[in-house]
Formats: structure tokens, C-alpha cells, sequence
């Protein structure tokens, strides 16, 4: 593949990754993802972010960079926005290969480039509004961005170019493939971006929301042309579309967001299945759209994802052990983590000898400040009456979630 050019002298660099590991070792990547790192070349030149040793990444770039006549020791600086593995891993190997590369990070990066790396020489911390002249009518300026999504995170802005180079920020899952930008992309793979956006936020950066809300109201003081992050498309093309889906998704961290349920469940012998269909009929008799997944069959990821744009939530819990069904804590304990905050919820479930999922159950939804409907709980199987209260309450909390939204317009 070759370097793909953005602006004269700005190119990026890019790896896809495969499917077969998990991103940070929990998120699975059915669609790959891409590690993008940036190339600018005034009368020196850096490289903006790197990669770790993955799928041949470091292969990868150094053929792009060979396209465009760059080898790794004529590399002058390395900046690095964010020091997560994914961006860094490679930097010893580099290192080695370029002795007089200078890095320059942010102040907390420096530690962390020690800690992970061993390296100390030649290591500059850079803070807000320090900039860097590289020659040729080429200058970057660096913003401290904390807790998007590290608490050294940063981003680097091209001041001829107006490209905002912001790495974790406004990145995707999902390889790229040949492509660079999101406006090459067919209307299918729009459509899979945009999924792949929500689920990169979700599972990546939700934590981080109000982090997120400040870096971009910091960004406001920057004209920007191109956004370009360190996974997925790059945005050259109303690039302003991509900062609003985030500081739209920042914005639901503490609901309402969409007019949504996610619907989740989990049955150990099919009593507490045998309520799915009657609460999804309550639900759909409202026309409110409903996700529908059953754990642990389906990663927590995807749960995730649809349990942050939705504004209700369903719980389809047993008891387990006189507490709560442990596929379903394990989500429950993730949408916490998450901040999955401020939701309106109903849970069903049945038990043996015993209840106690409730309890436990209360104790979450109430640190997590979600609106809950009374649960429907039953010994055993569910009766007539429980099924038909079931689908009274799917169409009961399916009102109450198109309320919220309307009164939050
Ligand atoms: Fe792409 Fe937080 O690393």
C-alpha cells in the first residue's frame, strides 16, 4: 500500500489490522481495525504516532513510508499524541533503528515512556500551545487533551494545513483498507462506520465523557480543516460532522439518549426466556425500536454500544445463588465501568427456591441513578398473568422512554 497524501507534505501511514485479537484484549474486532499514524514533511520531518508490532504494522508503514522516499532513520521527530500500546509498542524497535529520532510527548507522557520503554534521552514534554517548527511553511502545535481516553492524552494541529491530528479521539473500529477518507466511502460502509464509531466510543471513551465535552469545546479555538485520527476514516470533508457525533454520544452519558431500548437477556433452563417475546410485543405495540441481545452468547461489546444510545433498558435476569445471573452482572458490571448512567429500566427474571438477583440488582441501579419499573419476578416458569403483565410492562416502560426523549427535545 502506499503513503496516501492529505494536504502537500502531510501524508498518512497506515496498518490494518486483522480480526483475530481483541482490541485492549477485551473488545472483539470482527471488521479489523486500522492504526493510522502521519507523516509531515517540511525541511525536517516527523512522524505522528506510531503502532505496536501487530499484523506486521511496522512492515506496513515502512513500505508507505518508502513510497514517499522516507525511511525510519531520516525520521527527525516523533510525536506522540497518546501512549497506549496500540500507538507506542513499536518505539523501542524505532528507536534502535534512528538513535538521534527526538520524541516529543506530553509532561505525562514521560514517565510512561520510561516505565513502558525504558527511554529517557532524547525525550522533550510538550505542553498547550508549544509548537513545532519543522521548516517549509510546516508547524505543529500541540493541545493537552487529559482523559481522551489517558490522562497524557493529547493532540497535534498542522497550522498551514488546519489538519487536526487527534489519535484516539474521533477514531473508529474497522480496517480502512486501500481507503483513507470517510467521503470515498459507499453508503454501506458509511453506514458501517458510523456503527463502528459508536462502538469504538462506547467501549473506548464512554468513561471519559465529560473529558470529551472539554476537549472539544478547547478545540473550538482551532480552524480545522481535516480531522484526522489514529483509527479509522480521515475527515476531510465537513470535518465538524465527526466532532458533533461525538459530543453527541459525550451527551448521552447521562441519558436521555436516543428513543431507544436495549434489551438484554440470560436464561439458565428457559423460564425466564419464556418472557422475552411477550415484553419485545409490549415493546414494538409502541413502535419504539428495540436491540435485542442474549448474553453470554453475545460479547458485552456490542451490549455496550446499543446500551449507550438508548435511553431504556431491559433486563432479562434469573437468579443465580441468591444473586444476580453472573452472564448479567458481567454486563451490568461493564455498563458501570461505562458510565452507562441516568436510564430507565425494567428487569423480568425468574428463580428456584429463592430470589436475591433484585437485591443486588437495586444496589447498582441506584449508584447509577436508573429510573427503574417494579421487576416482574416469578417461581419458576412464568403463568398467563405474569406473561400478559410482561407485555404490559415492555409497552409501559417502551411510553416512558419516548416521554423522556420528547421532553428532553
Ligand atoms: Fe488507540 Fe487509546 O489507543
Amino acid at each position: 500500500m502506499q503513503a496516501i497524501r492529505i494536504r502537500d507534505g502531510i501524508y498518512r501511514i497506515s496498518a490494518n489490522i486483522g480480526n483475530k485479537d481483541l482490541f485492549e484484549g477485551i473488545w472483539p474486532l470482527p471488521n479489523g481495525v486500522s492504526l493510522n499514524s502521519y507523516l509531515v514533511k517540511g525541511e525536517k520531518i516527523a512522524l505522528i504516532d506510531l503502532v505496536k508490532d501487530w499484523d506486521d504494522a511496522p512492515g506496513q508503514i515502512a513500505s508507505q513510508l518508502a513510497s514517499v522516499g522516507v525511511s525510519f532513520d531520516q525520521i527527525d521527530y516523533l510525536i506522540i499524541n497518546h501512549m497506549e500500546p496500540d500507538h507506542t509498542g513499536w518505539l523501542r524497535e524505532l528507536r534502535e533503528k534512528n538513535p538521534k529520532l527526538q520524541i516529543l510527548a506530553s509532561k505525562k507522557s514521560i514517565p510512561l515512556i520510561k516505565n513502558f520503554y525504558g527511554i529517557e534521552e532524547g525525550v522533550k514534554a510538550v505542553s498547550s500551545g508549544d509548537s513545532l517548527d519543522l521548516g517549509d511553511g510546516k508547524t505543529l502545535f500541540f493541545e493537552d487533551t487529559p482523559n481522551v481516553h489517558w490522562p497524557e492524552t493529547m493532540v497535534t494541529w498542522e497550522r498551514s494545513s488546519k489538519v487536526l491530528f487527534s489519535c484516539d479521539a474521533f477514531g473508529s473500529f474497522g480496517a480502512m483498507g486501500n481507503k483513507a477518507f470517510h467521503d470515498e466511502l459507499s453508503a454501506s460502509e458509511k453506514d458501517f462506520f458510523d456503527r463502528e464509531t459508536l462502538r469504538y466510543y462506547a467501549n473506548i471513551v464512554s468513561t471519559f465523557s465529560p473529558f470529551v465535552e472539554r476537549a472539544i469545546k478547547k478545540l473550538e479555538n482551532l480552524e480545522i480543516d481535516v480531522v484526522a485520527p489514529s483509527h479509522g476514516p480521515i475527515w476531510r470533508e465537513e470535518p465538524e460532522k465527526i466532532v458533533e457525533q461525538y459530543a453527541q454520544y459525550a451527551s448521552w452519558m447521562k441519558g436521555p439518549a436516543l428513543p431507544e431500548i436495549t434489551f438484554v437477556w440470560s436464561s439458565m433452563y428457559g423460564n425466564t426466556q419464556r418472557m422475552v417475546e411477550p415484553v419485545l410485543e409490549g415493546i414494538r405495540s409502541e413502535g419504539v425500536p428495540v436491540h435485542v441481545h442474549r448474553v453470554p452468547q453475545e460479547h458485552v461489546s456490542f451490549v455496550l454500544a446499543d446500551a449507550w444510545r438508548s435511553t431504556g433498558i431491559v433486563l432479562g435476569m434469573p437468579t443465580y445463588e441468591y444473586k444476580m445471573f453472573p452472564p448479567m452482572a458481567h454486563v451490568l458490571d461493564i455498563l458501570d465501568r461505562s458510565h452507562v448512567q441516568s436510564r430507565t429500566a425494567f428487569r423480568f427474571g425468574s428463580y428456584g427456591w429463592s430470589g436475591g438477583a433484585q437485591k443486588q440488582l437495586e444496589e447498582f441501579t441506584s449508584s447509577m441513578k436508573w429510573n427503574c419499573m417494579e421487576a416482574l419476578e416469578f417461581a419458576g416458569a412464568p403463568d398467563a398473568d405474569d406473561l400478559a403483565l410482561g407485555r404490559e410492562r415492555g409497552a409501559e416502560l417502551a411510553r416512558a422512554v419516548k416521554k423522556m426523549c420528547q421532553a428532553d427535545k
